[in-house]
């Protein structure tokens, strides 16, 4: 596979409709909210039982990470300040009841948190690929809250419609009963059959996230790891916040999926958003062709690498075209 490294993309000048922007909020200053440490433990794909084939076309073999901090106290206490001023924008898919997405637009503390290039190597180094905030702004910053109704799950059972992302826990997971963060210590595809068989995933093969406080977070290839949310079974607050990253080098596959995210956002903004992403993977691959120009007669590779990169763009047209069938997908609740 050909390396295509990109350079980043800046924030959307344009600011989209029914996106209030917060008025009064904390400024974020990384040298005070950032307090990155290095998880102590990292599993791998394989580990997970994924075959060779399917991790080549992974740009980390990682799968998931113990738990680590990422905020300082002060760093939580804003963030959790910037969540409860976003809280009444919160909506309900039919995976999650209460969620902000999009808060990127409306709270500069939380662009910035989530855009902050510190935060960005330091998650490149973990996953030993360089990574770039995500390019589709609703994938930064996600915010969920707990369901109204107790014992209802925060999210099901699901894998993401992104590569990597954190999942950070804005409140102290320590101060309520249940909303647990858990994993299948496996493939998506066993998942797939026992849902198939009808059965529920062995808890043997569940693990829990310990999370020591707020502020602490795992980092996950959310797109390979089978993940959810579990109810509270007291009231309380619990917000989490999931923040997404692209990697750098653009020539390996994009699995951003746009049928789920069009069922997830906004008509004016699902399709903006994934189109100014492709347009940018589109370009960064021209511009590294044209940047590493060199004489060759190995004619078919030139068509080869053209061809490539004219499917970044033809695939997106047809995502863009054929989204209206689809339904939203998750593994449901057990
Ligand atoms: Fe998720």
């Amino acid at each position: 596979m050909r390396r295509y490294i990109a350079n980043p993309l800046a924030f959307p000048a344009a600011h989209p409709q029914g996106y209030p922007t917060l008025k009064d909020e904390p400024e974020f200053d990384a040298r005070k909210h950032l307090a990155i440490e290095l998880p102590s433990q990292t599993t791998s794909l394989s580990d997970f039982g994924y075959p060779d084939d399917e991790i080549a076309e992974c740009p980390t073999d990682l799968a998931i990470t113990s738990t680590f901090r990422i905020l300082s106290p002060e760093g939580a206490a804003c963030l959790l300040e910037v969540a409860r001023l976003l809280e009444p924008h919160a909506r309900s898919v039919e995976r999650i009841s209460r969620m902000v997405r999009g808060g990127a637009y409306q709270s500069k503390f939380l662009r910035d948190f989530c855009s902050s290039p510190v935060l960005a190597e330091a998650m490149s180094n973990i996953c030993r690929t360089p990574l770039l905030p995500h390019t589709i702004p609703h994938q930064l910053g996600h915010l969920n809250y707990n369901p109204e109704k107790v014992g209802e799950n925060v999210d099901k059972w699901h894998v993401d419609t992104l590569r990597i992302d954190f999942v950070l826990f804005v409140t102290d997971p320590n101060s309520v009963e249940g909303g647990e963060f858990e994993y299948f210590r496996g493939t998506k595809t066993e998942v797939e059959n026992l849902k198939r068989a009808g059965m529920p995933l062995p808890a043997e093969k569940i693990v829990q996230a310990e999370l020591p406080g707020p502020g602490y977070a795992v980092l996950q290839q959310g797109n390979m790891v089978v993940h959810r949310a579990k109810a509270l079974s007291a009231p309380g607050e619990r917000i989490t916040l999931v923040n997404g990253y692209v990697p750098r080098d653009v020539g390996f596959p994009d699995f951003t999926r746009f049928d789920q995210l069009a069922l997830a956002d906004p008509e004016h903004i699902a399709a903006s958003e994934y189109s100014r992403h492709i347009t940018w993977m589109g370009r960064e691959a021209l511009d590294a062709r044209l940047n590493d120009f060199h004489f060759s007669a190995d004619r078919q590779a030139m068509a080869s690498e053209l061809e490539d990169i004219a499917s970044i763009l033809s695939n997106a047209a047809r995502n863009l075209r054929s989204s209206e069938k689809a339904k939203m997908e998750h593994f449901g609740d057990e």
